[in-house]
């Protein structure tokens, strides 16, 4: 019997222990664990019940994910066994708490009898992964809490709470327990109460899914549903199918649908993808050269300079979670201008019942405005701001080196500007670094945290941990023009541009680019976030003298600026706005044609396919995620695919780019750089390969390798 997986044997009760920290996955020695001990439970006739117990944080949190993509995994072990658990004549209480997830709610739920500790959260999150519920979760789970709940908890994936699972009949019993043995005693007094009553074996697969209540073209909608709203993803349809199954089918007609269904899904490019999303989001928050234990410095109140598009929002993440907020302005209007946005959001939240009536106020008052920088003197962790201008920020990080209480955490939001500069000027380079929050700050779940020549370890750690504290994906960037998001943006953008001076419209290059998934192309993302920032951007780095010796470099841009055209919030830019509708412009046309006879540019938009305006804006960002890589900017892959799925809507399902890149093929996008390298010239570099793309090549390697040896 494995260490992994015992049984132990408690007068007439045998208990079933589970030992697999930290999350009790169900590891392949996990089920072989199970296997052996449903075997000895078979042939013990001293036994008069089971308990099911795991120990640690949390009962089974699901299937080993790390497991699923090896050659020939299968669940049939697993659901073999659930079976012949579900099977015994004996009861079989499972003792619930933490997060009772996936295979480990399926677990659960073979079981006859199940309790719950009062705070245990249960769910089927499979749809998050892009697989189905593979072991009998879409067949059992209808039998217990019906058609309707059944479905939406596997569709949405989302865990429900224990006292709702027992309204639901997905538990028997919730109970106050201390502590995990606390619940170990409740479950062995329960499985003691059901054998004096003589209760014997309940199985869910012996019961009826009731059909009460459900229109008869219940499921046709669901299925219609998630054609439209999520045909991209692999599972929804197949879920709908299984769950139909359960209701119509007899259980082992279902049961062999699901195993079908689910082996198809996991099978897939986008499970796959979202497989790796899942474990580099746990990979970023690992920072080279900050042990896993550091200290965090303790941030219970945070100052925020600058109460504009962004300070408002980053305010808000704190007051969410009940941190008070100073928030320093230069003037009194704009101060109440950018708090009263602030509650404008709360009140929007609380009409559409996302939040409760008295959250906006309650919300409001940990937020205090103030007019001189010395209000933040008592803060422990002070994010700037202000206006992305180098010789104010340098003031201001001075004058906050000044005034912040020893030990406090000082901190920039800029986008482009240079971390150590700043750091220095703060006079406290090691209590610094950069927090780039994203546009709405209190919406895009990217915090591009930027570590700083000398940034100390515990400060690092400190905003790692504080992040997943506002519900943020960290990534850890190193220092650079742009950092990793907006860097590997600016190829992408350079090439819309390029492509619009040929004589493309924007509507085709938005068209080709949302292909792919992205919600919006260049163009409309541009115009919805501005393009007087946008060439401001590049203004501002042409005078630092950070752009390439082209004068046709990005000059659509530049000129729509000049043109007034500032994108939606102008009514134009790349296109001409209708209310939120984008409509052609043959204006815009006309300046992309001047545009390209002046700086001698080539109009073949006949010639341009789709591929190619692909490949060309989307290659060129890949190889500069490359380079990013090679100079140690990021650690891994994984945090750049992280970068461009929260921060820039990079579609999940293809799981980022450089998890893409592996699916193109690291030989094929080399060769596609090289073609336009010949085609169009290289005397900027703008398609010269990362070294470390043509190393890879040679050694026949993929970013999923990653750390190389
Ligand atoms: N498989 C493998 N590893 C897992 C895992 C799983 N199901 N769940 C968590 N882990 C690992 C994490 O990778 C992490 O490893 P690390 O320390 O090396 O980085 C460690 O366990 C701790 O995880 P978290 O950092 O996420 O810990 P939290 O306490 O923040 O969250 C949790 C715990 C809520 C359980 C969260 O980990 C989670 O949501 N896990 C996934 C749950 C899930 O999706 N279950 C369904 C799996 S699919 C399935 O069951 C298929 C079946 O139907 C056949
Ligand atoms: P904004 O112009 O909307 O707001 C800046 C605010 O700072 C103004 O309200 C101004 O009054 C205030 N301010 C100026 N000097 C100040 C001082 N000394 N003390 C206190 N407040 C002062 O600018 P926005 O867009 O909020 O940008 C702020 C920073 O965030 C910039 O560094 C920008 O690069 C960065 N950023 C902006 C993003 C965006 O999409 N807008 C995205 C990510 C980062």
């Amino acid at each position: 019997m494995s260490d992994l997986v015992t049984l132990e044997v408690r007068g007439a009760i045998g208990v079933l222990h589970i030992d697999n920290p930290p999350v009790n996955a169900l590891s392949s020695g996990v089920v072989q664990g199970l296997q052996c001990v449903v075997a000895a439970i078979e042939g013990d006739t001293r036994l008069k019940a089971i308990v099911v117990h795991a120990h640690g944080r949390t009962f089974v949190a699901g299937g080993d994910i790390s497991e699923f993509s090896r050659p020939g995994f299968t669940a049939r072990p697993f659901n073999e066994t659930l079976a012949r658990l579900e099977r015994l004549s004996i009861p079989v209480v499972a003792a619930l708490h933490g997060t009772t997830l996936g295979g480990g709610l399926e677990l659960a739920m073979a079981c006859h009898y199940r309790i719950a500790a009062a705070g245990t959260k249960l769910g089927l999150p499979e749809v998050l992964l892009g697989i189905l519920p593979g072991s009998l979760g879409t067949q059992r789970l209808p039998r217990l809490v019906g058609v309707r709940m059944a479905l939406d908890m596997i569709l949405s994936g989302k865990p429900i709470a224990a006292q709702k699972a027992l309204e639901a009949g997905l538990v028997d019993a919730v109970v106050e327990a201390a502590d995990n043995d606390a619940l170990l005693n409740e479950a062995m007094a329960y499985a003691n109460r059901l054998v004096e009553q003589g209760q014997g074996a309940r199985r869910t697969s012996e019961r009826q899914v009731s059909l009460e209540g459900v229109e008869p073209d219940f499921f046709d909608k669901a299925l219609a549903e998630a054609k439209t709203r999520k045909a991209a993803y692999p599972a929804p349809q197949r879920i709908v199918r299984c769950v139909q199954a359960a209701a119509t089918l007899p259980f082992d007609q279902g049961e062999a649908l699901e195993a079908q269904l689910f082996e198809a899904c996991r099978t897939s490019p986008e499970s796959g993808a979202l497989r790796h999303l899942f474990f580099a989001e746990r990979a970023a928050t690992k920072i080279p050269g900050v042990p896993a234990d550091v200290a965090p410095r303790p941030i219970r109140k945070v100052g925020v300079l600058g109460a504009g598009t962004m300070g408002g929002g980053i305010a808000m993440n704190f007051a969410n979670v009940g941190i008070p907020v100073t928030i320093v302005e230069t003037s009194q209007a704009a101060l109440d201008r950018g708090l009263g946005i602030v509650r404008k959001n709360y009140e929007a939240s609380a009409a559409k019942g996302k939040l409760r009536p008295d959250d906006p106020d309650k919300r409001m008052a940990l937020l205090t405005g103030a007019l001189d920088i010395a209000a933040v003197a008592d803060c422990d962790l002070v994010i700037e701001a202000v206006f992305e201008n180098m010789d104010l920020k340098m003031d201001v990080a001075r004058r906050l080196g000044q005034v912040c209480k020893p030990g406090a955490i000082i901190a920039s939001n800029t986008s482009t500007l240079d971390i150590d500069m700043l750091a220095e000027a703060s006079g406290r380079p090691a209590d610094f670094l950069g927090m780039h929050f994203f546009s709405p700050a209190n919406v895009m779940r990217l915090l591009e945290i930027v570590r700083g020549a000398k940034t100390a370890p515990d400060v690092l750690g400190t905003i790692v941990k504080l992040a997943r504290t506002i519900a943020k994906v960290p990534v850890v960037s190193g220092v650079c023009y742009g950092f990793i998001g907006n860097r590997m943006l600016e190829p992408y953008l350079r090439e819309a541009d390029f492509l619009l001076m040929e004589g493309v419209t924007p509507e085709r290059i938005d068209r080709a680019i949302q292909s792919l998934g992205l919600p919006m192309g260049p163009c409309r993302m541009l115009d919805l976030a501005g393009l007087d920032v946008a060439a401001k951007v590049v203004i501002e780095r042409d005078k630092a003298g950070g752009l390439p010796d082209d004068p046709s470099y990005r000059s659509v841009v530049r000129k729509m600026m000049d043109l007034g055209r500032f994108g939606q919030k102008t009514g134009a830019g790349y296109y001409r706005y209708e209310g939120r509708t984008p409509l052609h412009d043959p204006e815009v046309d006309r300046v992309c044609a001047e545009l390209a006879q002046q700086h001698g540019i080539r109009r073949r938009a006949d010639e341009v396919t789709d591929q190619e305006i692909i490949e060309r804006c989307v290659y060129p960002l890949i190889n500069e995620g490359v380079k990013i890589l090679e100079e140690g900017i990021a650690y891994r892959p994984g945090d750049i695919d992280l970068v461009w799925i929260n921060g820039y809507g990079f579609p999940d399902f293809r799981g980022g780019p450089m998890h893409m890149a592996d699916a193109i093929g690291l030989a094929h996008i080399a060769e596609r750089l090289d073609h336009y390298a010949r085609e169009r010239g290289d005397a900027h570099g703008y398609w010269t390969r990362a070294a470390l793309l043509t190393d890879m090549i040679a050694q026949g390697r993929k970013f999923a390798d990653w750390p190389f040896k």
